[in-house]
């Protein structure tokens, strides 16, 4: 067998290569802002809670504590250069929706806004937040979801345009789920 080599304890989280990079969307006192968030997670089915852990020093994570509410939207690939511009500047230097160019949209639970270029929604009403290290995991309770039917259907549609979710490896470098695998259950030999 090949040698494996022993990295850093921190290269463990980027070989746990999360879900879909989400934008975090907030709004407090009328100013909208938006941020990069890869760190996401699903907690509970009922209630339905999702967790985003945020640096505390990231704006996002003011608004956040401050109004008890987030969304995340999710972007597809086509996105790529808003989502990076969303993840490595900050709504402190001015609104960071139209340097990104992207569009805040009425939310149908909440006030934070939508990010309307995104295929889905998750808007979330601040259930806890847990500091755990260096950043905080704040825990939402999922008030209404939706997605366009040809992104998701009861999963992800990777092999349609609109169903291209973005996934961060690192720095600069994404990666897109290029190739669905079904499991069957009467095929021993399956991808052998
Ligand atoms: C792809 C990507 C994913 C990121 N994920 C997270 C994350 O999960 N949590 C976090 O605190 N910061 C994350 N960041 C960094 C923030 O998005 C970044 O610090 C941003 O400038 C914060 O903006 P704000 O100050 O306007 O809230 C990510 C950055 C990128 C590029």
């Amino acid at each position: 067998m090949a040698t494996k080599v022993i990295l850093e304890a921190r290269d463990a989280l980027r070989l746990l290569v999360p879900g879909p990079v989400a934008l975090l969307s907030t709004m407090y006192r009328d100013q909208p802002n938006v941020m990069a968030a890869s760190w996401t997670l699903a907690l509970s089915f009922d209630p339905t809670l999702v967790g985003v852990a945020v640096h505390p020093s990231r704006l996002s994570h003011e608004f956040v504590t401050k109004t008890e509410q987030f969304v995340l939207n999710v972007p597809t690939a086509d996105l790529i250069g808003a989502v990076h511009l969303a993840g490595t500047t900050t709504g402190r230097s001015g609104d960071k929706f139209a340097a990104c160019g992207l569009t805040p949209a009425e939310g149908l639970e909440i006030e934070a806004p939508l990010v309307a270029e995104c295929v889905a929604h998750i808007e979330c009403g601040l259930l806890d937040r847990q500091t755990l290290g260096d950043h905080d995991l704040f825990i939402g309770r999922v008030l209404r979801v939706q997605a366009l039917d040809e992104a998701f259907g009861s999963v992800w549609n990777v092999a349609e345009d609109a169903g291209q979710t973005l996934h961060h490896l690192g720095g600069d470098r994404y990666a897109g789920l290029s190739r669905p695998y079904t499991v069957d259950p009467a095929d021993d030999d399956q991808y052998r």
